[in-house]
C-alpha cells in the first residue's frame, strides 16, 4: 500500500474520506436532529456531483483510498448511483461504501451495487417497532429490515448495522441484536452516543457505555477477531456458530482518536478534519485550482487537533448537527 501523503502533526496518516452528499433526511433520529428536525441547507449551497468528484480525485491523488458516502440520508439525493459510478471509476479507491438508514434500499440496492458501491452500513437502533418509531421520529421498522434484506440480496458485502446505544431506550436490546447476528450474515456494531449537534438528548441521561453492552452480551460466546479492512475503531467478535459478527465502538470512553485516519467533506463543501472541532475549510473557492485544492488538504492536516473533547465537562458539538457533518 502506498502511504498517504496526508499526515497530520501527530503522525496520523489519513486515507479515509467521508463525503456527505446531502444534509437532508427522511428520518428525525433523536440523537441526530431531534423530532423537529433542522432547517435544510439551500440547494445552491450543496456541492454538485461534478464538484464532489473533483474533490475526491484530488484526495485520492494524495493518498485517500477509502471513500464513504454519508448524509443526512444519502439515498434521498437524486440519482445517487450516478455519483457512485463516477467515483467507482477513480483508480485508487479500494473501498467505496455508504452509511444509510436503509429505508430506500429496497428500491435502490441493486442499482447502487451495479454502479460500483461495495458495501453499506445501515443504522438500526431498535428491533422493536414502537421504539424504532420513537427513536427515528416516525420510521417504519419493517421498511428498515426490508432495506437490510435488499442489501444482503444485492451482495453489498459486508452489511454492517449501526446501533447507537441509548440508556433506557435500547440498552436492553443488546442480546436481541446479537441473536440477529447469529441468524444473518450481519456485522452488528454498538456505538456510544456522542453529544453532537442540537443536544436533544442529554448526554448524562442517554449515554450507555459499550463496556456495559459487552456485559449484557455475556451469555454469548464471543471470540475476538483480527481487524479486517473497514472495521475502523470497532472491536470485533465472531459469534460461535453464527453467521455474523458483533462489534463495540467506544467513541467516548476510550482514546479512539489516536488511530484516526479520517477526513470529512460536508455537503455544503467544507473539509472537516474532525467531527468535534469547529475547524472547517471551504473547498468552493479553490475548486478550480488543483494546487490550491491540494493545499487545502494539507491545511486540514495542520489544523487537525489531537483528540475530541466530547464527554469532558459535558462538552458537545453545537455548531453543526450530525446530519450536517455526515456522522
Ligand atoms: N452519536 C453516535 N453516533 C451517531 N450517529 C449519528 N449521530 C450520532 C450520535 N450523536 C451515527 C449512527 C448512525 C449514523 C448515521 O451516524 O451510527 O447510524
Ligand atoms: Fe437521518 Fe441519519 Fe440523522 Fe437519523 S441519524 S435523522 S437517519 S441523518
Amino acid at each position: 500500500m502506498i502511504q498517504s501523503k496526508l499526515r497530520d502533526s501527530f503522525g496520523r496518516r489519513h486515507n479515509y474520506l467521508r463525503v456527505s452528499v446531502t444534509d437532508r433526511c427522511n428520518l428525525r433520529c433523536a440523537y441526530c436532529m431531534g423530532p423537529e428536525g433542522v432547517e435544510w441547507l439551500p440547494r445552491e449551497q450543496i456541492l454538485s456531483y461534478e464538484e464532489i468528484v473533483k474533490v475526491v480525485k484530488v484526495a485520492v491523488a494524495l493518498g485517500i483510498d477509502r471513500v464513504r458516502l454519508t448524509g443526512g440520508e444519502p439515498l434521498t439525493r437524486k440519482d445517487l448511483s450516478l455519483l457512485i459510478s463516477e467515483l467507482s471509476r477513480i483508480r485508487g479507491i479500494q473501498d467505496l461504501s455508504m452509511t444509510t438508514n436503509g429505508l430506500l434500499l429496497p428500491e435502490q440496492a441493486q442499482s447502487l451495487r451495479r454502479a460500483g458501491l461495495q458495501r453499506v452500513n445501515i443504522s438500526l437502533d431498535s428491533l422493536n417497532p414502537a421504539t424504532y418509531r420513537r427513536v427515528t421520529g416516525g420510521g417504519d421498522l419493517q421498511q428498515a429490515l426490508a432495506g437490510i434484506e435488499a442489501a444482503l440480496e444485492a451482495g453489498l458485502n459486508p452489511v454492517k448495522i449501526n446501533v447507537v446505544l441509548l440508556r433506557g431506550v435500547n440498552d436492553h436490546e443488546v442480546p436481541d441484536f446479537i441473536r440477529l447476528a447469529t441468524e444473518k450474515e450481519l456485522q452488528i456494531r454498538f456505538i456510544e452516543y456522542m453529544p453532537v449537534g442540537v443536544g436533544k438528548m442529554e448526554q448524562a441521561e442517554s449515554f450507555f457505555p459499550v463496556s456495559a453492552a459487552l456485559e449484557a452480551a455475556a451469555a454469548y460466546e464471543l471470540s475476538p477477531t483480527e481487524k479486517v479492512i473497514g472495521t475502523g475503531p470497532a472491536k470485533m467478535y465472531k459469534l460461535a456458530g453464527g453467521a455474523g459478527a458483533v462489534g463495540f465502538i467506544p467513541s467516548i470512553s476510550e482514546d479512539f482518536c489516536a488511530g484516526c485516519n479520517r477526513l470529512r467533506l460536508t455537503a455544503d463543501g467544507f473539509l472537516k478534519p474532525c467531527l468535534f472541532w469547529q475547524d472547517e475549510l471551504a473547498v468552493r473557492p479553490v475548486l478550480y485550482d488543483p494546487d490550491q485544492l491540494r493545499a487545502l488538504f494539507f491545511q486540514a492536516m495542520i489544523v487537525k487537533k489531537k483528540a475530541h473533547q466530547m464527554g469532558e465537562d459535558g462538552q458537545s458539538v453545537k455548531e453543526r448537527c450530525m446530519s450536517r457533518i455526515g456522522g
